[in-house]
């Protein structure tokens, strides 16, 4: 059986596609078979930050639709032992899905794979069921920004309506002097806004930027301050643990 984790959050760009990304690195880095899932329909990224644009044939929908096998849609990444992605449609495919699609898209791949980590959109609109729909739990990326919480705080009550138990909050693009001069909210705030874990901080960087530019995990830089970090949290949303 796999572990089936969604990356949603309420506002655009707050760092979904850069954290699935280093997560499925980490967790392929790890020894296991990782699948990553963008389901950002119309604005696919992921494979952008991967590097494997250039790769990419077949789309989720196809897989869905019957136009070709879940083999096909598969792109390696090879730099890691068993790292894949399943790019997501490019825009105006007008294919119908529904959270059923999703649930069987996903039995399918947990064959074959350890994770499944799925790329979700922003916002709360019908993409959010669809990204969810199959996840045992749900990753909400925000910023340390008082309309990011509150939109992540509203994206997380749809996920306790559609019975989602194992939530975690990953508060990214941190600026630490903002924080503790008290412009931004400190963790503590956040922690008593939002209902959910809190699984990690990850501080605004530029070499983040720089590495999701050139289409490298940053967590391939091994032994640095960000990659230890993004272990530790990837640690606590798999093993259950609270910050
Ligand atoms: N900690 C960080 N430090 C610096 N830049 C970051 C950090 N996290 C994300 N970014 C940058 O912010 C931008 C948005 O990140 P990303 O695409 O991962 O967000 P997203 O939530 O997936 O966006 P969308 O809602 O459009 O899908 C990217 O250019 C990324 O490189
Ligand atoms: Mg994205």
């Amino acid at each position: 059986m796999s572990k089936i984790i969604s990356i949603v959050s309420g506002k655009g760009g707050t760092g979904k596609s850069l954290f699935a990304a280093n997560m499925g690195a980490l967790l392929a880095m790890g020894g296991h078979r990782v699948v990553l899932v963008d389901m950002d329909m119309g604005l696919r990224n992921l494979d952008i930050y991967l590097g494997l644009e250039n790769k990419i044939v077949y789309n989720v929908m196809d897989v869905i639709s019957g136009v070709c096998r879940i083999k096909q849609a598969l792109v390696k990444d090879k730099r890691f032992k068993s790292l894949y992605l399943v790019s997501a449609a490019p825009p105006k495919d007008e294919r119908d899905i529904t959270p059923l699609h999703m649930d069987v898209l996903c039995s399918k791949l947990s064959e074959e794979f350890d994770y499944i980590i799925i790329d979700g959109c922003s916002g709360i609109h019908e993409g959010l069921d669809l990204a969810v729909a199959p996840a045992d739990t749900v990753v909400i990326v925000t910023e340390a920004e008082i309309a990011s919480i509150r939109d992540a705080d509203i994206v997380d009550r749809e996920l306790v309506k559609l019975g989602k138990e194992s939530r975690y909050a990953v508060i990214n693009k941190v600026n630490p002097e903002l924080m503790a001069r008290g412009i931004v909210p400190s963790l503590a705030d956040i922690s008593s806004d939002l209902r959910l874990n809190i699984a990690g901080i990850i501080q605004y960087d530029d070499n983040v930027f720089i590495a999701t530019n050139k289409g490298v995990p940053i967590v391939l830089k091994l032994g640095t301050y960000i990659e230890r970090n993004f272990s530790k949290i990837v640690k606590r949303i798999v093993e259950g643990d609270r910050y």
